[in-house]
C-alpha cells in the first residue's frame, strides 16, 4: 500500500536536507561532526560563521522544533513547555556553584554527586535532581549512576578560573571573557525569571495593566520595588547585580562581530575626528571595539554616574581613553542633551528598554540637539511578524530591510530561534520596553522628528541587531 506523505515526513526531509549542508561543509574542511558527549572546542567542528551553514542550522532547528510540537500529543507538548520552568534556575545553580569547573577538574571520568556537592557546600540529594534536570536538556551528562561529567554544552559554562579561585573570590567570577555566557545566565535567571513569574499578575492588575511607566512592570512585582530597573541598579546594595549586568552587556557585545557594527553605518564617510555621542553607552564596549577599526572617530560615552565611574575604573589604562579619543560623561538621556550638533547620536540596546512614551522623550532630546547634518544611528532589533507578510502589510519601503521566508511546511517565522521575540518580551517584563517591528519603529521615530532612511539587517529574523539610520525631519 502506498504510504501517505505527511507533514511529519516533509519536516524530517527538511531536517535531512539541511543537515547535509552542514555535513558537506564539515567534509570540505575535513572536520569531524559535533558530538554532544564531548567538550566543545571552538572551531573544531561546525563552522558557525559560514552564512550557508548558519541558515541550514536555523532551518534544521526550526523543522526539528515544529516536528516535536507536531508529533506528540498537544497536552504533552504543553506539559513539556511548562515543565521547563525549572531549567533556568537549575542552570543558575550550576553556574553559581561552579559545577562545570569542578567537573572539568575531575576529568572525563566525571565525579560522584556527593563529591561535587561537598565541593559546592550543598546537599547532594538536592544537587542530583538539579543536575538531572540539566542532563535531560543535554547540559552535563550522567556517565554512571550519580556520576556526572561535562559535555558539549556544559563545557562552555567554564568561567576560565579554577573552582577554588572562584570560591575564594566570588566577586571576580565574571572577570574573564570566558565567563560571558554565565553573566547572561545570571542576569536572565535572576532578574528575568523572577520578574516574568509575575507576568500574568502584571497584565491583570489595573494599576499596571495599561501603564507605560518603567516602574510598573513585572519586575516591580517580582522585586517588590517602585524603582525602575535602572534606579534599582544604582542602589549601592545592588552593586553586584549592576556589575554583572555591565559585564553581561560587554559579553553580548563580544558575541556580535564588530564588523557588523562597522558595516551597518557609513562611518568611513564621516569627517576626520567626527564626534559620535554614544547615548546610554554603558561602559563603552562598543566604541572600544569600533575605534580600533576606524581610528578617526571620537566618542563621548554617556551613561548614569555609577556606570561612568565603573567605565573609568575599568579602562584607566586603555590607550584610547588616555588619549581622549574615547571619553565618558555622566548624563541622563531624559535631560537636555549637553552636546550640540555632533556628527552622530548613537544608541545601541537603549530604545528597546523603554516604552514608546519614554523613547519619544529620549529621541526628542536628541532631535533638539541635532544639527542639520547630524545622523541618528540606532542599533536595535527590527523584528518581523511571526507570519509571512505581503508588501502591503509592511507599509513604507525602507532600503536594507530583509523579508523573512519560510520553506514549506514551516509555519512560524523565528520558530527555530525565537531569541528576538523572547528578548523583546523579557524587556517588557523588566521595564515595559520591547523589540519593535519596522512599522512601529518608523512611526515612533517620526513622532520624535526623525525620518528613518535605511535599515541595515544581517538576517530577517531580528536575531542580529539591525542598524537604523535616521535624519532630522
Ligand atoms: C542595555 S544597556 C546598553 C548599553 C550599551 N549601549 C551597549 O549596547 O552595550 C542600557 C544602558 O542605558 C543606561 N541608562 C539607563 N537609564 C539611563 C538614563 N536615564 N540616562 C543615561 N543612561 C541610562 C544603563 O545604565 C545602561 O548602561
Amino acid at each position: 500500500m502506498a504510504r501517505t506523505k505527511s507533514t511529519l515526513r516533509d519536516l524530517a526531509e527538511l531536517i535531512l536536507k539541511n543537515v547535509e549542508v552542514v555535513e558537506a561543509d564539515l567534509a570540505k574542511r575535513n572536520a569531524s561532526g559535533p558530538d554532544i558527549n564531548e567538550t566543545f572546542v571552538p572551531g573544531a567542528d561546525i563552522n558557525f560563521g559560514n552564512p550557508e551553514v548558519s541558515e541550514a542550522i536555523y532551518l534544521t532547528t526550526c523543522a526539528a522544533q515544529q516536528l516535536l510540537q507536531t508529533i506528540r500529543p498537544p497536552q504533552a507538548c504543553l506539559i513539556q513547555e511548562v515543565s521547563r520552568h525549572v531549567v533556568p534556575p537549575s542552570l543558575r545553580c550550576a553556574t553559581e556553584l561552579h559545577v562545570a569547573e569542578i567537573l572539568s577538574e575531575a576529568g572525563p571520568e566525571g565525579l560522584h554527586v556527593k563529591s561535587i556537592a561537598s565541593k559546592c557546600g550543598v546537599d547532594p540529594l538536592k544537587l542530583a535532581p538539579v543536575l538531572r534536570c540539566l542532563t535531560t536538556r543535554w547540559i552535563f551528562k550522567e556517565v554512571r549512576p550519580d556520576v556526572f561529567a561535562n559535555n558539549r554544552l556544559s563545557s562552555v559554562l567554564h568561567k576560565g578560573q579554577t573552582s577554588e579561585a572562584l570560591q575564594q573570590n566570588p566577586e571576580k567570577k565574571y572577570d574573564l571573557p570566558k565567563a560571558g555566557i554565565c553573566t547572561t545566565i545570571g542576569n536572565v535567571t535572576d532578574m528575568g525569571c523572577k520578574s516574568s513569574a509575575y507576568l500574568y499578575e502584571t497584565l491583570s492588575d489595573p494599576d499596571f495593566a495599561f501603564s507605560n511607566e518603567p516602574n510598573r512592570a513585572s519586575f516591580n512585582k517580582g522585586f517588590n520595588t517602585n524603582k525602575t530597573l535602572w534606579e534599582f541598579y544604582e542602589d549601592p546594595a545592588q552593586s553586584a547585580r549592576l556589575h554583572r549586568f555591565n559585564t553581561g552587556m560587554q559579553a553580548l557585545q563580544r558575541m556580535q562581530p564588530v564588523e557588523q557594527l562597522r558595516d551597518s553605518f557609513d562611518w568611513v564617510g564621516l569627517r576626520d575626528d567626527a564626534l559620535v555621542v554614544d547615548v546610554g553607552g554603558g561602559i563603552g564596549s562598543v566604541p572600544l571595539a569600533l575605534v580600533k577599526l576606524i581610528p578617526k572617530l571620537k566618542f563621548v560615552v554617556q551613561d548614569m554616574p555609577l556606570v561612568v565611574e565603573d567605565a573609568q575604573k575599568r579602562w584607566k589604562d586603555e590607550e584610547l581613553v588616555k588619549t581622549g579619543r574615547i571619553s565618558f560623561q555622566a548624563h541622563d538621556f531624559f535631560e537636555a542633551q549637553p552636546i550640540q550638533h555632533p556628527d552622530v547620536f548613537f544608541l545601541q540596546n537603549i530604545l528597546h528598554d523603554w516604552s514608546d512614551k519614554f523613547c519619544l522623550q529620549i529621541l526628542s532630546r536628541l532631535r533638539e540637539a541635532a544639527g542639520p547634518e547630524t545622523r541618528l544611528f540606532v542599533r536595535d532589533r527590527v523584528i518581523p511578524y511571526t507570519c509571512l507578510t505581503s508588501d502591503e502589510d509592511n507599509g513604507e519601503k525602507i532600503p536594507g530591510v530583509l523579508k523573512p521566508t519560510l520553506p514549506k511546511p514551516l509555519t512560524a517565522v523565528g520558530g527555530g530561534d525565537p531569541f528576538a521575540f523572547t528578548l523583546g518580551l523579557g524587556l517588557m517584563v523588566l521595564a515595559n520596553g520591547g523589540e519593535r517591528t519596522l512599522n512601529h519603529t518608523i512611526e515612533l521615530y517620526r513622532d520624535a522628528g526623525w525620518k528613518v532612511e535605511t535599515v541595515h539587517q544581517f538576517d530577517a529574523l531580528g536575531r542580529a541587531i539591525s542598524g537604523i539610520t535616521a535624519v532630522p525631519i
